[in-house]
């Protein structure tokens, strides 16, 4: 099998990230993620403003600049699991012309649950090592398993910002799911089921489609 190009689409909240760990690890592709790369870049001055402003109010930053990231990252993988793009139809376009895909995977989760996830969520500032305090809780409470720095939780993972993260999910990211739903390459998955469950199915999806 030639490395997978993977997409992986869902709410904020519904293991997209934990999913997409475990497939750069069992596959050995890149893990490009937008969300990752504008925290990193949080407070960067661009023609747009800062990305914090429109991260911390739940709102998509603006195309040009999560475009330029995204093309400069899928030109340096062969292989990858890309995570947090497209998030509208606009973005859907730009990455046609940008590369094909071999799996698109939609982690599907009720809102409910989503909100659950997201507040109880921990990651870790050092390793990026994400848990959460009750449903995948660390050894020691507060502290990463992996690097043994303190566990923190995201500015966007607040009750009042994860309400506006799903909102701005439904006004702009379900049309995308609808614009793959119906190709070849898309997969339902039940996104509820344990993360090792969820894998099962992640992986079955991936070696059946990018033979
Ligand atoms: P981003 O970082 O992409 O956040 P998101 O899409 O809101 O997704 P999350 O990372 O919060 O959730 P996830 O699905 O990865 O869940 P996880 O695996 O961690 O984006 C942040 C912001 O950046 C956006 O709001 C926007 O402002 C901006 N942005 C990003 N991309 C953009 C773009 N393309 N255009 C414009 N703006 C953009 O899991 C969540 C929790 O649940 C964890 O605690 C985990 O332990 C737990 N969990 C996971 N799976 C399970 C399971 N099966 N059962 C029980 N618990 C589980």
């Amino acid at each position: 099998m030639s490395d997978p190009r993977i997409l992986i689409l869902g709410a904020p909240g519904a293991g997209k990230g934990t999913q997409s760990k475990r497939l750069c690890e069992a596959y050995d592709i890149e893990h490009v993620t937008t969300g990752d790369a504008l925290r990193a870049n949080k407070h960067m001055e661009t023609e747009y403003g800062t990305p914090a402003e429109y991260m911390d109010a739940g709102d998509l930053v603006p195309d040009p600049l999560v475009n330029e990231i995204v093309v400069a990252a899928l030109e340096e993988a062969d292989g990858f699991v890309l995570d947090g793009y497209p998030r509208n139809e606009s973005q859907v376009e730009f990455l046609a012309d940008a590369t094909d895909l071999d799996v698109v995977l939609y982690l599907d989760v009720s809102e409910e649950e989503l909100v659950d996830r997201l507040t109880g969520r921990r990651v870790c500032p050092e390793c990026g090592a994400s848990y959460h305090v009750e449903f995948n809780p660390p050894a020691e409470a507060g502290v990463c398993d992996e690097c043994g720095a303190d566990l923190v939780q995201r500015d966007d993972d607040t009750e009042e910002t994860v309400r506006d993260r799903l909102e701005t999910y439904r006004e702009n990211t379900e049309e995308v799911i609808d614009h793959y739903r119906g190709t070849d390459a898309f997969v339902e998955i039940d996104g509820e089921q344990t993360p090792d469950e969820v894998w099962a199915d992640v992986k079955a999806a991936v070696d059946s489609r990018a033979e």
